[in-house]
């Protein structure tokens, strides 16, 4: 018999890993070499069921899917948007959820009503270029930042922000507001095309069992 190969999953790290092992757990994927929070370890194995996995960066996860370094990711929709990899989307996990918005002073709101140029602060320049482009047909100079997104309308750097809001405490925070909604976001599990089409049968079975 043909020895089975190693199925990879990459992870985002922090709170999304956790909550996607929880996931996999309950579907008897478990992988007890992670359960060690105070491992420096990279990668880890489950060698019973040829299983992989390692933790990266949300916006590195489409990458090594994309390459074949994991069958399988898990990451945000918004990252998944932004990143524009070939990769295949194949599974909506419902948590994570947050909204990808259009912020700003309640007084922006009214630069968002005609088409004249706008600045945009944002950590997604494609997701924000994309929806005043395609969407709402109006030129934007996009200002691409790395964090503390709310923070461009309140210095100056920017009319609006687009980003991500969750609770909205951090927006309420800083007397900002939600003036448009971009999309809503969840985590999603994403599949390496070629391990798709080779990995088949092992694929489906993790994605029909999260499923239910
Ligand atoms: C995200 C996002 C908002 C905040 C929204 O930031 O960019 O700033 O969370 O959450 P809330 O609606 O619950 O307040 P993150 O914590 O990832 O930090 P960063 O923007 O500095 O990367």
């Amino acid at each position: 018999m043909k020895e089975m190969r190693y199925l990879t999953f990459a992870l985002t790290k922090g709170r999304l890993a956790d909550k996607t092992l929880e996931r996999l757990n309950k579907i008897g994927i478990t992988c007890s070499e992670m359960e060690d929070k105070t491992s420096r370890k990279l990668i880890f194995v489950n060698e019973e069921e040829k299983l992989k996995f390692f933790l990266a960066k949300g916006p590195d996860v489409p990458t090594y899917v994309e390459h074949g370094a994991a069958d399988i990711g898990v990451t945000g929709k918004d990252i998944i948007m932004e990143e524009n990899r070939s990769i295949y989307e194949v599974l909506d996990l419902g948590f994570g959820k947050c909204r990808m918005c259009i912020c700003g002073f309640k007084e922006a709101a009214e630069l968002l009503t005609h088409h004249e140029m706008i600045r945009v602060a944002t950590k997604y320049p494609r997701i924000a270029r994309d929806y005043f482009h395609n969407k709402k047909f109006q030129t934007v100079d996009i200002i691409k930042l790395n964090g503390s997104i709310e923070l461009a309308p309140i210095v100056g750097l920017s009319d609006v922000i687009c980003d991500i809001v969750e609770t909205g405490t951090t927006l309420r925070e800083n007397g900002l507001s939600v003036l448009e909604e971009v999309c809503p976001i969840s985590a999603r599990m994403v599949v390496n095309q070629v391990s798709m089409r080779m990995e088949a049968e092992r694929i489906r079975k993790i994605i029909n069992a999260l499923r239910k």
